[in-house]
């Protein structure tokens, strides 16, 4: 299986960024871990991070198809992408909305998702866990 994993906007701050909430895991150091599970389960990944919308919709759209399935934390985009919703649905890859904070503990704003009813999950609030339950999510779930 392939699987297409994008890091939305300021994701590449990990480890700096509010450390209370996001922890003081580098976003080389999560993907040194996401990618270490894909190989122990036989998954081939593709990872981005990218702060810029029209990018992130590139990025989709030029992996259909390479991809199987498309692991996404659209970080602030999550709250009101339209756009970034349109392309998943789009590119009618089963995907999967990860979060590292629980959203919806956090101010308002937050709680509300546009993005994830284009997804067939939504895994929060694990940390780098999100990701790790992301890949299983993939891997069992008949799309
Ligand atoms: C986030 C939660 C978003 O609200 C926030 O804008 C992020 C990160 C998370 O992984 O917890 O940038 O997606």
């Amino acid at each position: 299986m392939n699987i297409l994993i994008i890091h939305g906007p300021n994701l590449n701050f990990l480890g700096l960024r509010e450390p209370e909430i996001y922890g003081r895991l580098t976003l080389k150091e999560l993907n040194a871990i996401i990618r270490k599970y894909a190989a122990l389960k036989r998954v081939k990944t593709k990872i981005f991070q990218s702060n810029h919308e029209g990018r992130i919709i590139d990025l989709i759209a030029r992996h259909l198809n390479w991809a199987d399935r498309l692991i996404i934390n659209p970080a602030a985009y999550t709250h009101y992408s339209y756009a970034i919703r349109d392309a998943i649905k789009a590119s009618g890859l089963p995907a999967v909305e990860v979060h590292l904070s629980d959203i919806k503990k956090r101010e308002p704003f937050r709680r509300r998702s546009v993005t994830k009813a284009a997804c067939a999950g939504q895994i929060n609030g694990l940390g780098p866990i999100s990701y790790i339950k992301a890949i299983d999510f993939c891997l069992k779930r008949k799309f």
